[in-house]
């Protein structure tokens, strides 16, 4: 058994993905982990975790690197917010989060994690956390909203010019009587002034409800 690299700090451990853990022998969500050559391993589940299932399913643009400054908004228990602080292990991920009870379980992931920042903070409210957070190489965002494209136009003025975001659709939560093709298409179209689409991604079958797509900031 051997870990192929795929991407900085992104690795295929037989057909399952993983990245180094950066908290020996502590799990997050329950993901096995794996010893190799001296390195632990977290295996990175994609039907917990849509950057993982886009990854698996062919994503390209992955841009997250060791000195990656992330903000990462809806962080919710760290499922995948661990993953990106093991990838980003030189850099910093803010994780925005409005949900006490989702805190609750985050703030000790955070703990074991030095590059790991919660941020108990509507994700609409950028003012309440402008000191905080600094110009980021990279936005991640999964809020389950209806404004989701207001907010991330709105965090935007904390991505650097030519930076990414990662931004997870959810149609249902923006308009259930909507195809969620059309809800899609509005949502990117308000983006569009701001960002150009990199990459979309589909997340079948390991999720039936969201678009992944990459924007980069003009
Ligand atoms: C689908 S979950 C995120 C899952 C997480 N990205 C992962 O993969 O581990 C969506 C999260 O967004 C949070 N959320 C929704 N609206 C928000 C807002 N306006 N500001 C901050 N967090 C928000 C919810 O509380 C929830 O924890």
């Amino acid at each position: 058994m051997e870990a192929k690299r795929l991407f900085d700090g992104i690795y295929r451990i037989n057909s399952r993905l993983a990245t180094e853990n950066s908290s020996r022998g502590r799990k997050v969500y329950g993901e096995e982990l794996v010893e190799l050559d001296g390195k632990e391993y977290r295996l990175w589940n994609p039907y917990r975790s849509k950057l993982a299932a886009a990854i698996l399913n062919g994503l390209k643009a992955v841009k997250f690197e060791a000195d990656s400054v992330v903000l990462y908004l809806g962080a919710a228990t760290g499922t995948t917010a661990s993953h990106v602080g093991d990838i980003a292990r030189e850099g910093a991920v803010f994780c925005v989060e409005f949900s006490e009870r989702n805190m609750r379980e985050l703030i000790p992931v955070c703990e074991e994690r030095q590059n790991m920042l919660p941020l108990l903070c509507d994700a609409n409210d950028v003012e309440k956390y402008s000191g905080a957070v600094p110009e980021c190489s990279i936005i991640y965002q999964d809020v389950s909203a209806r404004n989701q494209a207001e907010i991330l136009k709105k965090n935007a003025q904390f991505l650097k010019r030519g930076g990414y975001a990662y931004f997870v659709i959810k149609s249902q939560s923006i308009d259930v009587s909507k195809r969620p093709e059309q809800v899609f298409r509005k949502e990117l179209a308000e983006l569009h002034g701001m960002f150009e689409l990199v990459e979309k991604v589909d997340l079948e079958p390991f999720d039936s409800l969201h678009l992944f797509v990459v924007l980069r900031k003009k």
